[in-house]
């Protein structure tokens, strides 16, 4: 978790206060006993008990279930099925989700119920994460949900209710989980990139994992095999790397041993067979380091993704935070997360403070990193047309307390932003949307 001052990686111990398993406390009830108390001891007359801080929850309307007009698109990415109903309620659970809700409610001490019995789930499907946004009214709790999956306090840990992170009871933060602030937090006395590459240094060395990275070129030349990745593939001198799905079908198949790393998006191997023209396609698969990368590995990799979100390493890397704007420092925050490749990304509002065409490059950039790596991301935005362009899955929260009003599914991005966004279709979607949170609103309003 990456929540500074304290260490990014660090898995801090959970909090002192009651665990999330703790029994649901009464705080009306606890009052009201205190309040007594104080009268007896002061011998008045103890206080009639205060009306309760959580009404009833109002009926929520059932989910909608009338389709959106569907959006023309492009192929759909390999991982969504053709036949997905454009706007669905969601399946029943699987086995082990990477997240579940299950009737969570948050009061705090002052007695004031933030968030009153969410349930949701987010299944685990195989090699990729769901895209899950978050939307709802200003102070609903949305960044509470989110703070809470995180196990930061003063959020966690519920008053009630289960909180379950890959079936486990959380218990604080954890490298499997990184968070983007609503707030851009930075380490005010280090430039951009040590900001950025600090997360790294708190890795433990022997941290790896299996990953495939996506090969956009392979040559063979010079006595050697250079193969570019799409994103950083953290692979290491000497470990060995399958190669498959290449067009040039001599590299398939087969197990290569990483002789140089060039860049962090480009290696080589040993040259087998004659010299080549550049090919593409395919995947390579080894264990990445996520820790122990030498220093100078560290920066290049933070200045792959300074550039990444849009900055200029030369302008920007050795700038401080006070030395930016309020949307270069959101990038810089943005970074620092993704580039620690967290399962779990925790997004509270991060492209607020961009200007249009920044946001959109950034959205594409995000569907481009989860498409590669595949990591489950929640994402709160106050726009509609953003939660529909990038999630495959949309949270409608209710007026505080909040509740889930909606659990919807839409088909995931399938063009850059900005084309999307042209089509007169994708906004007849996002006012249907509209229209549907509108009338939840309005009824869970009446209902109060
Ligand atoms: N530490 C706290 N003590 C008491 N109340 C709190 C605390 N933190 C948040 N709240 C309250 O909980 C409610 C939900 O807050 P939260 O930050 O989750 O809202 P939000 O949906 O993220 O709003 P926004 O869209 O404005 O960011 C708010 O009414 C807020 O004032
Ligand atoms: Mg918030």
């Amino acid at each position: 978790m990456s929540e500074p001052p304290t260490k990014p990686d660090a898995a801090a111990p959970p909090p002192p206060s009651a665990p999330a398993t703790a029994k649901p406390r009464d705080l009306d009830a606890e009052a009201a006993a205190l309040a007594a108390m104080e009268a007896e001891l002061l011998g008045e007359p103890a206080p009639a008990p205060a009306p309760s801080p959580t009404p009833a929850p109002p009926e929520v309307p059932a989910p909608t279930e009338a389709p959106i007009p569907s959006i023309p698109r492009a192929a759909a990415p390999a991982h969504v099925s053709a036949s997905q109903p454009r706007m669905a309620p969601l399946a029943t659970a699987k086995p082990i989700p990477v997240v579940q809700f299950d009737k969570v409610t948050k009061t705090y001490p002052s007695g004031f119920t933030a968030i009153k019995d969410v349930s949701f789930t987010i299944e685990d499907y195989p090699g990729r994460g769901e895209f899950v946004s978050i939307l709802g009214p200003s102070g609903c709790g949305k960044s509470t949900v989110i703070r809470m999956i995180a196990g930061l306090l003063p959020q966690f840990p519920q008053s009630s209710g289960t909180v379950l992170v890959d079936g486990k009871i959380v218990k604080g933060p954890g490298p499997d989980r990184g968070m983007v602030f609503q707030d851009y937090t930075s380490f005010d006395n280090r430039t951009v990139i040590d900001n950025v590459a600090f997360g790294l240094e708190c890795r433990p060395a022997g941290l790896a994992k299996v990953r495939e990275r996506r090969i956009v070129e392979a040559v063979r030349k010079n006595n050697a095999i250079t193969l570019r990745t799409s994103s950083p593939h953290l692979f290491r001198e000497g470990e060995s790397v399958m190669i498959d799905g290449v067009k040039d079908k001599h590299l398939n198949g087969e197990a290569f041993v990483v002789r140089s790393i060039m860049s962090p998006t480009e290696f080589t191997v040993e040259q087998r067979g004659p010299d080549s023209q550049p090919s593409s396609g395919g995947i390579a698969r080894g264990m990445s380091y996520g820790g122990g990368l030498s220093a100078s590995a560290r920066r290049e990799l933070a200045a792959y993704w300074i550039k990444k979100v849009g900055l200029d390493v030369d302008r920007d890397a050795h700038k401080f935070p006070s030395e930016l704007s309020g949307g270069m420092r959101q990038r810089v925050a943005i970074a620092r997360t993704l580039i620690l490749e967290p399962r779990i990304i925790l997004m509270d509002e991060p492209f607020g403070a961009l200007d249009p065409p920044t946001r959109a490059r950034m959205q594409d950039n995000l569907v481009e990193l989860w498409r590669e790596q595949s990591p489950t991301i929640f994402f709160i935005t106050h726009s509609i047309e953003e939660a529909v362009f990038l999630g495959d899955h949309i949270l409608v929260f209710s007026n505080s307390p909040g509740t889930v009003l909606q659990n919807l599914r839409v088909p995931p991005p399938d063009r850059p932003s900005l084309e999307m966004q042209r089509d007169p279709k994708f906004h007849e979607v996002v006012l249907e949307l509209r229209a549907t949170i509108d009338k939840l609103e309005s009824s869970s309003r009446a209902g109060d």
